[in-house]
């Protein structure tokens, strides 16, 4: 008797003691205790030889241990109903490389505007945005550009059904106007956007595409001063022996105005297709701020006076990252964007 309590006691030991694992662990279990030829049955088959006054002490005895074996079944099997994967773990190779998590990638003219923008930072000029949406005023009007004015042709324009005063930007100009008329002075700022315009999409042109525009205005700021900035910002971008040449040009917010030329990077100056033979680029528009556009915004054109340029950033990101068609950039094909992921 003394020997079958304690082969019961140690029964129930090994009982607890059994890892909950997956389907061929709890079988093995259901052999080893529960079947008809388990360890539960055969103690069972040792009641004959318990002494007839025992015999009510060992069977409530028998009976508690044949609970707990048949109890751990029962919750060993629900769990794994939960869970079939229980278990498992045991077979999972720690040694094998893992899925690699599919990464984005900046897009190339985010890439590029961020790398224009750090240049101009380093010059104190700070960021600032204006909406895409936008009324004629701050669009047209406060820049020199009235109504019916045949300047405005330069720009063919994107209305707004629900109110004919609203546009799509056609330039980030717009953002221009709107801190001259609220910041106090001196302004120094660049503008980066998205702008609209009604065009034909084609590999060259695009209705819609982004600029950088730059304005500073204090007492004193001459074409001297934009020369140098946008000197400094050639060399920055293209590196040191980047030839430049400045054009006459005319923008009716500005006086005088010119345009920028760089050398061609695609085949230095020799001529080429790109810059259909001449050797040049234009890259952007600039001059001193009409004394106009300074009063229409609240600023005493007598005291001031300022500067500003604007910059596509298409045509400039093609020139660096060799990219033949404009389209490409809002296409959407990843195998195109995953392309621009060093720095600049
Ligand atoms: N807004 C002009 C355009 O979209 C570009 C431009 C030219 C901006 C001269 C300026 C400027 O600020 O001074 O074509």
């Amino acid at each position: 008797m003394e020997a079958l309590l304690q082969q019961i006691a140690a029964l129930k030991a090994d009982i607890e003691k059994t890892a909950e694992e997956g389907a061929d662990a709890l079988e093995a279990y259901r052999l080893k205790y529960l079947s008809a030829k388990g360890l539960v049955k055969s103690i069972f088959g040792e009641m004959k030889s318990v002494p007839a006054d025992k015999k009510k002490e060992f069977g409530q005895i028998l009976n508690e241990f044949k609970q707990i074996a048949e109890n751990k079944y029962a919750a060993w099997k629900e769990k794994l109903e939960e869970n079939p994967g229980m278990g498992a773990a045991s077979t999972v190779d720690l040694t094998l490389p893992g899925d690699a998590i599919p990464l984005g990638t900046r897009h190339p003219i985010n890439h590029f505007l961020d790398h224009v923008i750090s240049i101009y930072q380093r010059l104190g000029f700070s960021v600032a945005e204006g909406p895409e949406i936008e009324d004629d005023w701050h669009n047209f009007t406060a820049l020199n550009l009235p109504e019916h004015h045949p300047a405005r042709d330069m720009q063919d324009t994107f209305y707004i059904q629900r109110n004919p005063d609203w546009l799509l930007r056609t330039h980030t100009s717009n953002t221009q106007t709107r801190a001259m008329e609220t910041q106090s002075l001196p302004i120094r700022i660049i503008c980066p956007g998205r702008v609209y315009r009604n065009e034909t999409v084609s590999a060259r042109s695009h209705c819609f595409f982004h600029q950088i525009e730059g304005l500073y205005v204090d007492e004193n700021v001459s074409f001297a001063d934009l020369k140098q900035t946008l000197y400094f910002f050639v060399q920055e971008m293209y590196g040191k022996n980047i030839k430049i040449r400045f054009r006459p040009s005319f923008f009716p917010f500005t006086e005088p105005s010119a345009e920028m030329d760089v050398q061609c990077q695609i085949c230095h100056g020799e001529g080429c297709a790109v810059c259909k033979r001449t050797g040049w680029l234009e890259i952007l528009g600039c001059g001193m701020i009409h004394p106009k556009v300074l009063e229409n915004c609240g600023i005493d054109s007598n005291k001031y006076t300022g500067f500003a340029f604007g910059m596509g950033i298409e045509r400039p990101a093609m020139l660096k990252y060799g990219i033949n068609d404009i389209r490409l950039f809002s296409e959407n094909d990843v195998r195109f964007l995953r392309q621009f992921t060093s720095n600049t």
